[in-house]
């Protein structure tokens, strides 16, 4: 595909259609355990992926997240490129282990420092900081003696937030506790794609009821200490019947639905596990770790909902097809391989698929929300002389899923702000450094970055609160 990739300012005023609404928040998305490095600096504890990583066949070609885009020590020259690029707000995650290296008791205050001052350096340039408490990197000794399948854990996490609160919650207005619990269930404790690498339905659904628990528990404390705005991240899946005609297709797609979506959404915006997920649950293990008041205590308010999306999904009844592990209980359920484009990781492009989720999250639950996720993967490198990265194939991804957000917003959604992944190219899990979403390019021997042509189209899409008016790209 071609794309007439418009970079430079025309200073043209834009049709109505292509302008996002006033006071939209831009901004760019890190983790961690994908950027820090700093693995063993200033008392930080093991994390589950410092272990996950370190075992043989883990991780893509043995990497790990020892030294990553080094951000530790680079966040300065970091934020700086994010006011380059004129980001109004910054996701970024706190490393549990590195304030609390056992996931309890004594609190380091070195590693809150370093957050105190990434946070310094954001407010210094005009960054909104936008914290997320989890996003994976739970600390070993809480793994050790049980993870998220146990209760103590989410009592761990509320403390923990209740610690950081105290240290940033003069700076920091936005707090999300939990980003995409989902995998920290699924992959973590189903497939073992993810870190702690357990295959075990039961425990799938004990970590869910707990990611859940602590979420609700972390949501009370950092409510009573002042927190302005208290939100979660999820992964929900757009997820459709591949022939919408077929009952026991439509029947998959309830299920799926369910495992991704209602498990999580009902019990956080209602208060409630929906019938059909608690029979799906009692199959793999009994409920007893549901205890009486647990779900009023996960229906904790919460003012917006982030929402990270990637890619759809497409599902049909096949009987005798085995449940594929990172969904137990979908034996007989087949998930469509990706057509038509994918990007580097093999997820198949469908914006429009986007625009579906978000009216359907309005429709359903009627919340607030932000897209506090999404981006694409592209083997992309610098070239030439110029050193210049020229990924249109991610700016033709990025302007698709942004228009799929205006045909949101047209509908009534209350779409509040736009997170791309990544600011920079970083540790993608068990697909290691090999996958680049970055919209600024890592030199993984130099550490050098280098803002992709994403980067200058993106600063352009924020300067005009809104997408060129010359079409789609790529059309
Ligand atoms: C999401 C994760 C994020 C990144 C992107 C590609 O599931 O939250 O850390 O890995 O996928």
């Amino acid at each position: 595909m071609t794309a007439t990739v418009e970079v430079e300012s025309s200073g043209e005023p834009l049709a109505s259609g292509v302008q996002f609404p006033e006071g939209f928040i831009w901004g760019a998305a890190t983790a961690s355990y994908q950027i820090e490095g700093a693995a063993n600096e200033d008392g930080r504890g093991p994390s589950i992926w410092d272990t996950f990583s370190r075992t043989p066949g883990r991780v893509y070609r043995g990497h790990t997240g020892d030294v990553a885009c080094d951000h530790y020590h680079r966040y300065v020259e970091d934020v700086a490129l994010m006011a380059d690029l004129g980001l109004g707000s910054y996701r970024y995650s706190i490393a549990w282990p590195r304030v609390q290296p056992d996931g309890t008791g004594p609190v380091n205050t070195r590693g809150l420092d370093f957050y105190d001052r990434l946070t310094d350096e954001l407010i210094g340039k005009g960054i909104d900081p936008v914290v997320t408490l989890y996003h994976w990197d739970l600390p070993q000794t809480l793994e050790d003696r049980g993870g998220w399948t146990v209760r103590e854990t989410a009592e761990a996490f509320a403390e923990y937030a209740a610690i950081v609160h105290a240290r940033l919650g003069d700076r920091v207005r936005t707090w999300t506790t939990l980003n995409e619990p989902w995998c920290s269930a699924y992959l973590g404790y189903g497939s073992g794609r993810h870190a702690p690498g357990i295959q075990d339905p039961a425990a799938v659904f004990k970590s869910v009821h707990h990611l859940l628990l602590g979420h609700g528990l972390a949501a009370r404390a950092l409510r009573s200490a002042g927190a302005q705005n208290v939100s979660i991240t999820l992964n929900p899946a757009a997820v459709s019947p591949l022939d919408p005609q077929n009952p026991a297709d439509v029947d998959a797609a309830r299920i799926v639905d369910g495992l991704h979506n209602r498990i999580f959404l009902d019990p956080l915006l209602r208060g409630a596990y929906p019938d059909d997920m608690r029979e799906h649950m009692a199959r793999f293990t009994d409920l007893s770790h549901i205890q009486d008041g647990d779900e009023k205590i996960i229906n904790a308010p919460i003012d917006v909902l982030g929402v990270n999306f990637y890619t759809p999904s497409y599902v049909s009844a096949k009987p005798g097809h085995p449940a594929s592990p990172e969904n137990p209980g979908t034996e007989g359920i087949a998930f469509r391989p990706p057509v038509g484009p994918i990007t580097d990781i093999g997820w198949q492009i469908e914006p429009a698929a986007l625009t579906r989720l978000l009216d359907r999250l309005h429709q359903d639950y009627g919340v607030p929300m932000m897209i506090t996720e999404n981006g694409a993967a592209y083997p992309d490198g610098p070239s030439g002389d110029s050193g210049e990265v020229h990924d249109t194939n991610r700016i033709e991804y990025l302007d698709g899923h942004l228009r799929a957000c205006l045909d949101a917003i047209s509908h009534g959604v209350d779409l509040r702000g736009y997170f791309a992944w990544s600011l920079m190219d970083n540790f993608e899990w068990a697909e290691g450094y090999k996958m680049r979403f970055g919209i600024v390019h890592v030199d993984y021997t130099t550490q050098q970055r280098v803002p992709k042509d994403s980067a200058k189209w993106y600063r352009e899409v924020i300067r005009r609160n809104g997408l060129s008016d010359q079409g789609r790209i790529g059309e």
